[in-house]
C-alpha cells in the first residue's frame, strides 16, 4: 500500500455495486481511506468487509443521491472520520433505454436527479472543505453518450452530457486555487447491475441498433469493472502539476 495515493481520503458514490465497488477497492488498495455511499446498506457492508478483510481503510454512509441532506452528511462524514478529503469520485448514476416518443416523466426525473444533481450537490458539498485547503480532486463518470448519438439513451445522455459540462464549468472556476476536476469516460463494462435496471424488452432492439449505427461491438469483451477502477487510480495519481481532464476508457476491440 504505497505510493502517491496512500493516507489520503476518497469519497465513491454508488459504491454498493459494479464500477463504485470496485474503485473504492482500488483506491483502498493504493492505501487510500474510503468512505463509500449508495442506498443499500447491506451491500456497502459487504464491500466494506471485503476491503478490510484485504487490510484496507473504509466505511460507509448510506445515501441517496436524491437527497441534497444526505450528500451532505457523506462527505462531511469523511472528514469528520478521516480528517480531510482529498477526492470524491462521483460515479453513482443511473440509466434507462427508452424512446423519447415513451418517455416517463418520472424516469427522467430520476436519471437527472440521481445524475446530474446529485454530482453537482455532492461536487459543492466537497469544495467547502477542499478550497480553503487548496487541495482536492474530483473525479466525475461519464459515458461517450454525452457526445455520440445514442437512440433510446436521451435521458441518462442529457445527464452525461450534463456531468461533462457542470465538470468543465467547474473546472474553470476553482483552476489554480488546488482542485483539480477531471472525467472518466466509461464505454461498455460488463458484469454490473446497470444492465439489470434496464427494461428487458426493449433492451434487445436498442442493442441491436447500437450496434447498426456502429456504436457498440457485441462481438467485442466488454471492460472489467477492475479496469475502470484503474484508471480512475491512474487519474488521481497524478503528480500536482498534472490534470487528465478527460480520459476515456473502451474495450480494446471496440
Ligand atoms: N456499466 C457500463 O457499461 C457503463 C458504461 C458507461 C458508463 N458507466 C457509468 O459508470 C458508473 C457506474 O455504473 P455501473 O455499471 O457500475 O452501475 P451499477 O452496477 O448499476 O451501479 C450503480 C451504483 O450507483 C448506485 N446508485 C444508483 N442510484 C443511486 C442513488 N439514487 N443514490 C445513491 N446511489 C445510487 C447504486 O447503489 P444503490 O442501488 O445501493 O444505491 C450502485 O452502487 C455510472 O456513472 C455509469 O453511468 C457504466
Amino acid at each position: 500500500m504505497e505510493g502517491v495515493l496512500a493516507g489520503r481520503v476518497a469519497v465513491v458514490t454508488g459504491a454498493s455495486a459494479g464500477i463504485g465497488a470496485a474503485v473504492a477497492g482500488a483506491l483502498a488498495a493504493a492505501g487510500m481511506r474510503v468512505m463509500l455511499g449508495a442506498r443499500r446498506a447491506t451491500q456497502l457492508e459487504t464491500v466494506c468487509g471485503e476491503i478490510r478483510a484485504r487490510g484496507g481503510d473504509a466505511d460507509f454512509v448510506v445515501t441517496d443521491m436524491r437527497d441534497e441532506a444526505q450528500i451532505e452528511r457523506l462527505i462531511a462524514s469523511a472528514v469528520e472520520q478521516y480528517g480531510r478529503i482529498d477526492a470524491v469520485v462521483n460515479n453513482a448514476a443511473m440509466g434507462a433505454v427508452r424512446t423519447v416518443a415513451d418517455g416517463r416523466v418520472e424516469e427522467w426525473r430520476a436519471i437527472l436527479e440521481t445524475n446530474v444533481l446529485g454530482t453537482l450537490v455532492a461536487c459543492r458539498a466537497a469544495l467547502r472543505y477542499m478550497l480553503p485547503r487548496g487541495h482536492g480532486d474530483i473525479l466525475n463518470v461519464i459515458s461517450p453518450t454525452a457526445h455520440e448519438a445514442w437512440p433510446y439513451m436521451a435521458a441518462y445522455a442529457a445527464s452525461k452530457a450534463g456531468i461533462e459540462a457542470l465538470s468543465r464549468c467547474l473546472r474553470a472556476e476553482v483552476t489554480g486555487r488546488g482542485v483539480r476536476v477531471m472525467v472518466l469516460e466509461v464505454h461498455n463494462v460488463g458484469g454490473t447491475e446497470a444492465a439489470l435496471h434496464l427494461d428487458q424488452e426493449l433492451t434487445p432492439a436498442a442493442i441491436q441498433r447500437w450496434a447498426e449505427l456502429g456504436l457498440l461491438n457485441v462481438n467485442a469483451p466488454p471492460l472489467e469493472r477492475s479496469d475502470v477502477a484503474r484508471a480512475v487510480v491512474f487519474q488521481l495519481s497524478q503528480a500536482d502539476t498534472a490534470s487528465i481532464h478527460h480520459l476515456t476508457i473502451r474495450p480494446r476491440a471496440d
